[in-house]
């Protein structure tokens, strides 16, 4: 089983993601808690290229390169781990190539992006995806605490108008996709989202 984190930067996902592995954990599921881009020495290696603020990426090799970092992870590490009854958690998955390249970029259209994502992933899809929405606002005043007067990586130091059509391409992929996202209020307190998460998997039956 697949279950994705999504939403923008600082929105709390990544608590969200590592809270809810350990949960698994403890009561003793096989549970693996990967990144994107990330998870393998190559998706690793494109992370750090892809977030450096000092190196100039045009809109179309981002895209290639968030999406060569994912082709890696899902065929090494998520293919394997979904075959060996693992649940896997990814903190960020296609949704952000949606929303960061379609949304922000304005790369290309959902439609072509979906398909595009879909041969990246070879079908790849997660059963659930937990959407933490903030405003913009919200998410630069949470970075502003946790890196203080730090200017962020390649993408936060993007401005305001592209968080604002990223949030937005967010809440159409949730509106759209009401089956597979669940949309969750990213100010309500740490624990009350946690509980949230918990009780929807059980109610989804969560096992390996
Ligand atoms: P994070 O690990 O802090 O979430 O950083 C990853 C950054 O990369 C974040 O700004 C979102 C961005 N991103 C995309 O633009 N497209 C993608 O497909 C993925 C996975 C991430």
């Amino acid at each position: 089983m697949l279950i994705t984190f999504e939403g923008i930067d600082g929105s709390g996902k990544s608590t969200q993601a590592t809270m809810l592995e350990q949960r698994l954990r403890k009561k003793g599921e096989r549970v693996l808690l990967v990144r994107e881009p990330g998870g393998t020495e190559l998706s690793e290696r494109v992370r750090s290229i892809l977030l450096d603020p000092g190196v100039h990426i045009n809109k179309m090799a981002e895209l290639l390169l968030f999406s060569a970092a994912r082709s890696e992870l899902v065929e090494e590490v998520l293919v394997p781990a979904l075959r060996n009854d693992t649940i896997v958690i990814c903190d960020r998955f296609t949704d952000s190539t949606l929303a960061y390249q379609g949304g922000g970029r304005e790369v290309a259209a959902r439609d072509w992006l979906e398909a595009f994502n879909r041969i990246v992933t070879n079908g790849l899809v997660p059963m659930r995806t937990y959407y933490l929405a903030i405003d913009h606002a919200e998410a630069m005043r949470r970075r502003e605490l946790r890196e203080g007067g730090n200017n962020g990586d390649r993408m936060e130091q993007t401005g305001t108008d592209f968080y604002e059509r990223i949030i937005s391409s967010y809440d159409d992929i949730a509106q759209t996709d009401c089956q597979r996202v669940m949309r969750i209020d990213g100010r309500l307190p740490v624990g009350e989202i946690h509980d949230l998460i918990w009780a929807d998997l059980d109610e989804l039956k969560v096992e390996g």
